[in-house]
């Protein structure tokens, strides 16, 4: 791939302007821009002024078909929010948010306020490092557990109020690969779900900055670069369902992150607790893939609740563990692409 394509994840801390409180929070948007999101849609703005930045959602990225309601769209734009935070807090800056400020502006989702001087602590600068190294891995991982310790920091920075990540026993795991893959054979027989996804794949060699590039090394790995084949035969849904249905069971740790409401706001927080998880867990060495297709089938969500044994809503399906450590960074939109006055 083009290196003018990821050239956002060649981001060092030492570029940081030493001068002008815009220039400095501009230079925090380039950390915000590598978070995660809904194949890679990066649906976001943001404007920066003399004491803030704002995160705007950019319903123009929407995905009509996988998030009506705009959920993963909120917690996509949550991931861009803990790594704004996480920076400011990196570079000395304590983090004041205000969530959902203009009711009658919902795209506005927060604005990140400079805040008075903050120590940065060693956990500020592990996981503002881990930004820049964190990827979706969806290849297979090794059978291996991971130790209690680790676990239990992935579990614990997760949980938040109203907001919650529980790791499933063996007998959850099976239930939960069942339900993705009715959920797969659902999306790949549906033509809606295969005309969005094709708009959001980027073939190789294409000079897109957005969606989720096909390269054929990934495969055979979860659902999203199984594209081409997708797209040109219509059978596929039980290959891909088996596949998936293996990956669930075999991976070390799998998880449900999920929220007490189910509420622009808590899908907001949820993409932070999503972020702070995958940073930790990038700083761990372990690696990170979503199952979510189960979540966004409406009358399987229930089920899945089921098998986290919490109640609430089940916002995420994440997969934790030991896996290939060669994944290439995905494309980002240049940062002026993001910014608006
Ligand atoms: C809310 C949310 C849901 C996602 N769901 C899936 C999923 O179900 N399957 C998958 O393979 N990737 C999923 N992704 C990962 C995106 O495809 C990925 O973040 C994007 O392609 C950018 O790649 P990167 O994470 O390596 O930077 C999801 C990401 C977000 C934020």
């Amino acid at each position: 791939m083009s290196s003018e394509l990821v050239e956002a994840w060649t981001l060092r801390e030492g570029e940081r302007p030493q001068r002008g409180v815009v220039e400095q929070l501009r230079f925090l948007v380039r950390y915000a821009i590598l978070a995660p999101s809904t194949h890679n849609s990066q649906p976001w703005k943001f404007r920066v002024t003399d004491h803030s930045v704002e995160l705007w959602s950019d319903p123009s990225r929407m995905l009509d078909r996988i998030d009506p309601d705009r959920r993963q769209l909120f917690m996509s734009c949550g991931g861009a929010l803990a790594n704004l935070r996480i920076a400011m807090r990196r570079f000395g800056n304590s983090d004041q948010v205000l969530y959902l400020p203009t009711p009658k502006r919902p795209d506005h989702l927060a604005t990140l306020h400079l805040g008075p001087p903050h120590d940065t602590t060693p956990q500020d600068r592990s996981l503002c490092d881990a930004i820049i190294r964190r990827r979706t891995n969806r290849g297979k991982y090794e059978e291996r557990a991971l130790p209690d310790p680790v676990a239990s920091q992935i579990l614990e920075i997760s949980n938040r109020p109203g907001c919650w990540m529980v790791e499933l026993e063996q007998g959850s795991k099976r239930e939960i690969a069942d339900i993705v893959a009715r959920a797969d054979a659902q999306q790949l027989g549906d033509p809606s779900f295969r005309e969005e996804f094709a708009q959001w794949l980027a073939p190789r060699g294409s000079r897109r900055r957005d969606g989720i590039p096909m390269a054929k090394k990934d495969l055979p790995s979860a659902l999203p670069l199984a594209g081409t084949m997708i797209l040109r035969r219509f059978d596929i849904g039980a290959g891909v369902a088996a596949r998936e249905h293996e990956l669930v069971t075999h991976s070390p740790m799998l998880t449900v992150l999920g929220t007490d409401e189910d509420t622009p706001l808590s899908w907001l927080i949820a993409g932070e607790a999503m972020q702070d998880a995958f940073l930790t867990a990038t700083h761990l060495g372990v690696a990170t893939s979503y199952l979510n297709q189960a979540i966004e089938e409406q009358e399987l969500r229930p089920r899945v609740a089921a098998a986290s044994g919490r109640g609430g809503f089940p916002q995420l399906i994440l997969r934790w563990g030991y896996g290939p450590s060669d994944v290439p960074p995905t494309p980002r939109r240049a940062l002026e692409d993001v910014l608006f006055e």
